[in-house]
């Protein structure tokens, strides 16, 4: 080990200097990598210490990802608590299926899961740690199946057809698990939107009481809240009533804008969330936690151990399903995600959520006077969160994306909205100041203008 320790420290080193020396990395072709690294498996390993110039090559041609350069994905910056919590989670190495294996990390999942049901309002919430939010979203259909279809587990849909309800700016994972858990994609009902990319309820109601008129069971409603593209938050309450309305399940898909919870103004969007029966929420995103860890939660105790337990005698051998966290969890083996997650809960407390998510925020604000303020870009929405989608007309998008990453300016990403390709841009890292925002938009404003020319 002090050879790997020794090895890590340098790498770690040499890695922070290069994202500050060297911020935006172009991802090169499979070929280009090829040709640069030997990535080969052989009969015959190689000296331990030989790795050490392997993993620089590999470095080398990573993109960064946690600077301020990288606004591509619904994920970024980096947390140096939760960094050191993913590190010793690594050291430690426990597998979170039993009380025996996981011991006080069991507790801490225990104090994580019942500190977020809380703050979206769930009294006593049951729950697991999941890899990412497509797990969580499917571990929460799975749950409503159950819920909707008595038996599910046993004996599969037993001749019903259930039908799963999401907006169309919802996320893929859930058309994806409704594919994956025998559903069916078709069965899963794209919901249409208003202009701000929220559900629209009458809409929901309309299509709930026609599968019901043609004998299919409504089995779970998807709200987001923190879409995915607008960033938009789905109207709890009208939504909630309606799956009260008609006996069916409510799901939030908060992975996304769960944390917004801490957020002054935004927090108003999760008053109704303990309505929900269950909530998916990633820590991996807003809060900055290493990928991947992300949550389920149930409102009633029970639920999901029902849906998720099998029995293993080599495995549960002693204590209390509480206790034994694999009885409520997809998986078998399972690496602790949870540690990470609680040491930057214990250094930054929910006031440094608070802060973070509107230093995001305001950053929201200033690229969207930005935008006003520009000649050549043009604001596609108000943004409802951190989420800004513009365009640069008479600009092909893709171009002016890719010529600020060739360019080293930033890596950014496109989304669809209104049918057109725009830019997506995502302010998760809090390092980021107005005044990169202001930066950054004035290189986009000329390279936008540059290409405009021709
Ligand atoms: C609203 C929403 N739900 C679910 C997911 C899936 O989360 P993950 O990437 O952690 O699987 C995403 C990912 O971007 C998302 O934006």
């Amino acid at each position: 080990m002090p050879q790997a320790l020794r090895i890590l420290n340098t790498l770690m080193e040499e890695h922070l200097a290069a994202e500050k020396s060297d911020p935006v990395r172009e991802t090169l072709t499979p070929q280009a990598i090829r040709a640069k690294l030997d990535l080969d498996l052989r009969a015959t390993g190689i000296p331990f210490e030989d790795l050490k110039d392997e993993l620089r090559g590999i470095m080398a041609v990573t993109p960064v990802t946690a600077n301020k350069s990288f606004y591509n994905q619904l994920y970024g910056g980096r947390d140096p608590s939760a960094f050191t919590g993913e590190v010793m989670s690594t050291l430690l190495n426990t597998s979170m299926y039993t009380y025996k294996i996981g011991g006080v990390h069991v507790l801490i999942e225990l104090a994580l899961v019942k500190r977020m049901g809380e703050i979206m309002g769930f009294e006593d919430a049951e729950g697991t740690f999941l890899p990412g939010g497509s797990m969580s979203n499917l571990a929460g259909m799975v749950v409503a199946l159950n819920n909707a279809i008595p038996g599910y587990k046993t004996n599969g849909p037993q001749g019903k057809i259930p039908r799963v309800y999401t907006s169309i700016e919802g996320h893929y994972s859930v058309p994806k698990a409704a594919g994956l858990l025998g559903v069916g994609q078709a069965n899963c009902v794209k919901i249409a939107v208003d202009e701000r990319g929220q559900m629209l309820p009458q809409a929901l109601e309309a299509a709930i009481v026609q599968d019901l008129k043609d004998g299919l069971t409504p089995a779970m409603i998807n709200a987001t809240t923190g879409t995915t593209v607008l960033g938009a938050f789905d109207q709890i309450a009208p939504i909630s009533a309606i799956a009260r309305k008609h006996n069916v399940w409510l799901h939030i898909d908060a992975a996304y804008g769960g944390s917004f919870v801490f957020h002054p103004e935004l927090k108003a969007h999760f008053k109704d969330a303990g309505l929900a029966d269950s909530i998916t929420w990633d820590a991996h995103k807003v809060m900055g936690v290493p990928l991947t860890c992300s949550v389920i939660l149930v409102k009633k105790k029970g639920l999901l151990t029902q849906a998720m337990s099998q029995s293993a005698s080599y495995l549960f051998q002693r204590g209390t399903d509480e206790y034994n966290p694999g009885t409520r969890n997809l998986q078998c083996g399972r690496r602790n995600s949870a540690l990470k997650l609680w040491c930057a809960w214990r250094v930054h407390g929910d006031q440094g959520y608070t802060k973070r998510t509107q230093a995001m925020r305001n950053n929201a604000l200033t690229a969207q006077e930005c935008i006003q303020d520009s000649k050549q870009l043009k604001l596609i929405r108000v943004p409802e969160s951190i989420n800004i989608c513009f365009e640069a007309p008479g600009v092909d998008t893709d171009d002016l994306l890719d010529a600020m990453l060739s360019d080293g300016d930033a890596m950014i990403g496109h989304a669809q909205v209104d049918g057109r390709t725009v830019v997506r841009l995502v302010l998760l890292n809090p390092e980021v100041s107005p005044s990169d925002i202001r930066v950054l938009f004035a290189t986009l404003s000329a390279k936008a203008e540059a290409l405009a020319k021709g």
